[in-house]
């Protein structure tokens, strides 16, 4: 016969239960004090998403807005070196499920939250995949799988108070694209095109993604890059060199607004590589760059 157990109510060390796993939650909290999320989208790359994106962030920052600019282009991630950004390493902070802060040595539970603090320069704040790229910078990378790193570049950003968010979207209109457009409170899209009839039936695709009843996001308009050449020497000539009026006619079409002409100039490509952009000097491309951003202000 067994010895006889008292078996009270009340157990002086419970067993404790085990961590509940779950993926790090993607909140809103860092996107609350932003006015504007804006897409620039294309439904191809070479079209100068990233250039007219850049240029644009810091034409608002130029007329006085807070902005900020997420590089959601895992594929080619062009954010740091059109901004001379290349060796900047964003801080990262971490909170413990209540919120607070931890040192950055604490040890990590899956309750913890990273948040990452973007890059300012030029009055923008930068964020991009591309500052993650070395090896050593591999913390963002834990807990979430890698799918989810896009929206960490919005989601899990210490944006504060920002005017306008843009977010500079990977060419196309594939499953991670819908995802993300699915997940982020975007205002609107800026669709980015040049005038060759290529280039339009790609734009074709993202109107239809914006469209489709399970995305459903408003399309601010149309922007038509490298409109025209105008060389240097020669400000107020235009050599329409790969058509004219292919962003007009797509705009009609969709009965969308054409939001801005972005003249092809040789100092934005220069400028692009130096990592100074061309906006940030009066011109040719600030003025088509300010018009757009008046439009896009208007419809936003
Ligand atoms: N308006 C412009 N004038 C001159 N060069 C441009 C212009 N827009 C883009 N480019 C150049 O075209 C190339 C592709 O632009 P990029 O912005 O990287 O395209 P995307 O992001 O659509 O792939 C870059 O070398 C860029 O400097
Ligand atoms: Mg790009």
């Amino acid at each position: 016969m067994k010895p006889f157990e008292i078996k009270g109510p009340y157990n002086p060390n419970p067993p404790k239960p085990k961590p509940k796993k779950r993926p790090l939650e993607l909140g809103m909290e860092q996107l609350q004090d932003v006015g504007h999320i804006i897409a620039v989208a294309s439904g191809k790359g070479g079209v100068g998403k990233s250039t007219v994106a850049v240029n644009l962030a810091v034409t608002l920052a130029r007329m006085g807005y807070k902005v900020g600019l997420a590089d959601a282009d895992v594929y080619g991630p062009s954010i740091p070196k059109m901004t001379g950004t290349e060796k900047a390493i964003p801080e990262v902070e971490v909170y413990d499920e209540m919120g607070q802060p931890l040192p950055i040595d604490a040890e990590l539970t899956e309750d913890c939250k990273e948040i990452i603090c973007p890059i300012e320069k030029y009055g923008v704040k930068w964020m991009s995949i591309g500052y993650f790229a070395r090896p050593e910078q591999a913390l963002i990378w834990r807990g979430p799988m890698a799918c989810n790193a896009l929206k960490q570049m919005i989601l899990q950003v210490k944006w504060g108070v920002l005017d306008f968010l843009l977010i500079d979207l990977p060419p196309g209109t594939g499953d991670i694209h819908i995802s993300l457009v699915h997940d982020i409170p975007l205002s609107g899209a800026v669709i980015v095109t040049t005038p060759q009839a290529v280039a339009l039936a790609d734009v074709e695709k993202s109107v239809n993604l914006y469209r489709n009843p399970q995305v459903e996001k408003p399309i601010l308009g149309i922007i038509e890059n490298m409109s025209w050449f105008t060389p240097a020497e020669l400000p107020e000539n235009r050599y329409y060199i790969f058509g004219r009026d292919g962003g007009q006619l797509i705009a009609d079409k969709y009965d969308l607004p054409l939001l801005g002409q972005i003249p092809l100039v040789q100092s934005v490509c220069e400028s692009g590589d130096a990592g100074t952009p061309a906006a940030l000097n009066d011109g040719p491309l600030f003025d088509a760059m300010r018009a757009a951003a008046e439009e896009i202000i208007r419809g936003a």
